[in-house]
C-alpha cells in the first residue's frame, strides 16, 4: 500500500485519454504569438478555448503598464494584503471597481478562485445556510466546504426548487446566502437572474452572483448579468476575476454593505497569501479602463460567439442552450469526443476537452470559448474545422 495507491482510477482515465488524444497531457504552448495564437508542441495554433474575451492580454496599454509598473514597483509585492503587500495600486484598483459597478466598496484577490474561497468561507458559517445553484463552479464549493455552513443545492437554473428550499428552511431563522453565476463556465447559459432576485427578496436571503464569465460581456456597460437583467440592487455581492475579460490574473468582490471591509480580516484566504504582483494590478487596471471604454470590443465578442454558435448549430451538433462566448458541443460518446478534439487539434484549433465528473450533466463537452480578437479569417478557420471533423465523425457513425 503506498500513499499513491488511491490515485489508481485517475491513471487509468489518463491512460485511455492519453490513447486517444495524442499529447492530451503535454500540451505546452511554447510560443505564444497573440491573443489568439500559439505554436502548441510544434503546431501553429488557433487558440479557441481560452476566456480571453475581449483579447486584453495582448492589448499594448495594458503590457506598458504591467511594464511600467514592474519597473517601479518590483515583481512582486512579497506580502500579504494584511501586512506589507497593498501598494497604492491595489487600492486603486478597488476604488475603480467599486466605481465600475456603482458600489461602496470593493476587496481585491489574489485569483478569482481565491475571492470565492474567502467570500463563501467567511460570509457564511456554522448554522447559517447556502444555496446554491447546482452547477456553480468548484471555487464556489470550495469556499463553502471551507466555511462549515449547512450547504444545499438547488436545481441548475431553477427559481422554483430555490423557492421550494427556502419555504422549507423558513422556520429555522437563520442567515441564507444564495449562490449562482451570470453565465455558467461550461455551457454559458444564464441564470434566471430576475426571478432569483425576487424568490431572494421573498424570503429575505442575501444573493451572491460570481460574475467571472460574464464581466465585460454582458450588460451595456460590461457589468454584466445584473445589469443586463436590471436587478443589481437585488444583488448582495458581486464576484468576479480577472482572468477573462480583464486578460490578467485576480479577483474581486464589490458590494454595498458597509461592513464589507470587514470580511477582509476574518478571511483566511485574504490573510494568508501574497497579494497580486504590482504588473497585474496595473495591466488589470488598464484593462477595466479600456473595457469602460471600448463596448465595440463587446460586439465583437458577440458577433463572433452569434456565428459560431449558429454555425456549430447548423452542422448538426447538440450544444448549449443559448448563444453565448462560451460555445459548448454535448456529446454522449466518449470516443467521438476524442476524435473531434483531436481532429481540430490536427487541423490547428485547440478548444477543450471536458470529462465527467467536470461536466454538468454527464455529458462529455467540447467547449469553445471566443474572443474579440479572433479575426474574420481566424473565425473562418474555426468554422472550416468544425466542418472537417463533423464529416469524419459522421462518417465514422455510417461506416
Ligand atoms: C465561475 C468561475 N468562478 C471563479 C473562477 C476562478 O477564477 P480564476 O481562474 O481567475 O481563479 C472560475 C474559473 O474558471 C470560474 O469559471
Amino acid at each position: 500500500m503506498t500513499i499513491f495507491d488511491k490515485f489508481q482510477p485517475l491513471a487509468a482515465a489518463r491512460q485511455e485519454l492519453e490513447q486517444h488524444c495524442d499529447n492530451f497531457f503535454n500540451i505546452v504552448m511554447q510560443e505564444i504569438v497573440s491573443g489568439t495564437e500559439a505554436v502548441v508542441n510544434g503546431r501553429p495554433m488557433i487558440l479557441a478555448g481560452s476566456n480571453n474575451y475581449l483579447g486584453l492580454s495582448f492589448d499594448s496599454a495594458c503590457i506598458d503598464a504591467a511594464c511600467d509598473a514592474a519597473r517601479k514597483e518590483g515583481t512582486g509585492t512579497t506580502g500579504s494584503r494584511m501586512a506589507n503587500g497593498t501598494f497604492s495600486g491595489h487600492v486603486a484598483l478597488e476604488h475603480e471597481l467599486a466605481d465600475f459597478y456603482n458600489r461602496l466598496g470593493a476587496i481585491v484577490f489574489s485569483t478569482g478562485y481565491v475571492a470565492n474561497l474567502a467570500m463563501l468561507s467567511t460570509l457564511v458559517g456554522p448554522g447559517e445556510i447556502i444555496l446554491l445553484d447546482a452547477d456553480c463552479h468548484a471555487s464556489i464549493y470550495d469556499g463553502c466546504r471551507m466555511g462549515g455552513a449547512e450547504v444545499h443545492r438547488f436545481r441548475h437554473n431553477d427559481p422554483q426548487d430555490l423557492e421550494k428550499r427556502l419555504h422549507r428552511l423558513e422556520k429555522r431563522n437563520t442567515t441564507v446566502l444564495i449562490v449562482v453565476e451570470g453565465l455558467y463556465s461550461m455551457l454559458g447559459d444564464r441564470a434566471p437572474l430576475a426571478e432569483i432576485v425576487a424568490v431572494k427578496e421573498k424570503y429575505g436571503a442575501y444573493l451572491l452572483v460570481d460574475e467571472a464569465h460574464s464581466m465585460g460581456v454582458l450588460g451595456a456597460n460590461g457589468r454584466g448579468l445584473a445589469e443586463e437583467t436590471g436587478v443589481e440592487g437585488g444583488v448582495d455581492f458581486i464576484v468576479g476575476t480577472f482572468s477573462k475579460s480583464l486578460g490578467a490574473i485576480g479577483g474581486f468582490c464589490v458590494s454595498d454593505h458597509p461592513e464589507l471591509n470587514l470580511v477582509r480580516y476574518a478571511s483566511r484566504p485574504y490573510v494568508f497569501t501574497a497579494s497580486s504582483s504590482p504588473s497585474v494590478v496595473a495591466s488589470t487596471r488598464m484593462a477595466l479602463k479600456i473595457l469602460r471604454e471600448k463596448s465595440e470590443l463587446r460586439q465583437r465578442l458577440w458577433d463572433n460567439a452569434d456565428m459560431l454558435y449558429h454555425k456549430l448549430q447548423d452542422l448538426g451538433f447538440s450544444m448549449g442552450p443559448e448563444p453565448s462566448p462560451i460555445i459548448a458541443i454535448r456529446l454522449e460518446d466518449k470516443a467521438e469526443a476524442f476524435a473531434l478534439w483531436s481532429g481540430l487539434v490536427e487541423r490547428g484549433v485547440y478548444v477543450n476537452l471536458v470529462l465527467p465528473p467536470a461536466t454538468p450533466d454527464g455529458n462529455c463537452l467540447l467547449r469553445s470559448s471566443v474572443s474579440a480578437a479572433h479575426t474574420p479569417e481566424q473565425m473562418k478557420r474555426i468554422c472550416d474545422a468544425f466542418t472537417a471533423v463533423r464529416q469524419l465523425t459522421a462518417m465514422a457513425h455510417t461506416a
